[in-house]
């Protein structure tokens, strides 16, 4: 069997050296991402590793069906930057990885909202000019506090778990309902019930055409004053103009983003000294209420390596035994 893997970091080569090892089979790590400079480099082998939220377009499956590709297996999750018609179109199977560590995302997601709500930026940056006076920026409990989680799935529901923790009070919102959290009578009937309740927005679902820029002036403008929003999802789903529009007008009291629609000329990339080419970027990071962070609420030992396993798994068992486990596209 042989795999190629695009996106290798360092922190993943131990773990895919050992399943190398342990397996017999022969990998090639590319630190590169699947990109049309080296995607010629997929020549001659059975399967790709992938891993990006950069797209995977039309062109790089029909260059996989040229060279024989028999399954794409991304060691992540979502999957809102594959062109799936395309994959059906020539014939490539995909495999995810859907629960590689929802802690590592959650966890993340509740130090976003202790941080926001506890205005930690604010105070770093008094300190920075050796202000250590508390007034103005008293803050509110969490557990006085409403939470409206959008999107209950795995994260979705590892978040409420933390929030419960913290004495939270949780209004959820998703179109599939959860029998657990039905039973403790957690759902509102609507996004816009949410807004009208909710302290705190957390949202989980994954990005799709439909819920392209969700959080915009319409949906702002029906939220409490002083809303705190978190974004650990997909940056489409928050039209960051208008969120800078509610920020400038306190609609919105604050925002932690760890996605960002306009992320992948910045995230992951080493920008020291240089001038970053986007305003919106710019205006966001600059305010003491929102925290930028560059993607890395999955970025924990834990999930990089479930990531790395369990996608060499699936496309071994693909290409071992014509099974698919985590299927994304399956061809017949
Ligand atoms: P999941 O599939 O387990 O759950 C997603 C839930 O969202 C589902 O229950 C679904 O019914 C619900 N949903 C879909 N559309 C919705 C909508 N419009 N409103 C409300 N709910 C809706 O997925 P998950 O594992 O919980 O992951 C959620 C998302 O988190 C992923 O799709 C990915 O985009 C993102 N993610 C981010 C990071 C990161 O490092 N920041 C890491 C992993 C995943
Ligand atoms: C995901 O798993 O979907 C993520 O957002 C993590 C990222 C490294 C692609």
């Amino acid at each position: 069997m042989k795999l190629i893997a695009f996106g290798v970091r360092k922190d993943e080569e131990p773990y895919f050296k050992n399943w190398e090892q342990e397996n017999g089979a022969e990998i090639k790590l590319v630190p590169d991402l699947l990109s049309e400079k080296n995607i010629d480099l997929i020549k001659g082998y059975d399967g790709i590793i992938g891993l990006q939220t950069t797209p995977y377009k039309r062109e790089y499956f029909e260059k996989m069906k040229d060279a024989g590709i028999k399954i794409l297996s991304i060691r992540n999750i979502g999957i809102d930057n594959i062109d799936l018609d395309a994959a059906k179109d020539n014939l490539i199977p995909i495999t995810n990885v859907p629960a590689y560590s929802p802690s590592a995302i959650a966890e993340f997601t509740i130090t976003q909202i202790m941080q926001l709500v506890r205005h930690i930026k604010i105070f770093d940056e008094k300190m920075s000019h050796q202000d250590y006076r508390w007034e103005p920026n008293i803050s509110r409990q969490i557990n006085q506090m409403t939470v409206g989680v959008a999107g209950t799935g795995r994260i979705g529901r590892a978040v409420i778990n933390l929030l419960d923790g913290l004495g939270a009070k949780v209004i959820a919102f998703d179109p599939y309902h959860n029998p657990e959290l039905e039973k403790r009578g957690m759902y509102v009937d609507s996004m816009e019930e949410m807004y009208r309740k909710a302290d705190v927005i957390t949202l989980h679902m994954p990005a799709t055409k439909d819920n392209y820029h969700l959080l915009d002036n319409t949906a702002f403008s029906q939220m409490k004053d002083g809303v705190m929003i978190i974004n650990t999802a997909r940056g489409t789903l928050i039209d960051s103009e208008d969120l800078i529009k509610a920020l400038d007008s306190g609609k919105v009291g604050g925002a932690a983003l760890d996605t960002y629609e306009h992320e992948l000329p910045i995230f992951d990339h080493d920008l020291t000294g240089q001038k970053i080419d986007d305003p919106i970027f710019n205006n966001l990071n600059e305010r003491n209420n929102v925290l930028i962070t560059p993607h890395i609420a999955f970025y924990t030992t834990e999930a990089v390596k479930n990531m790395v396993e369990v996608a060499l798994n699936c496309a071994a068992t693909y290409l071992n035994d014509g099974k698919m486990t985590n299927p994304v596209v399956e061809i017949d």
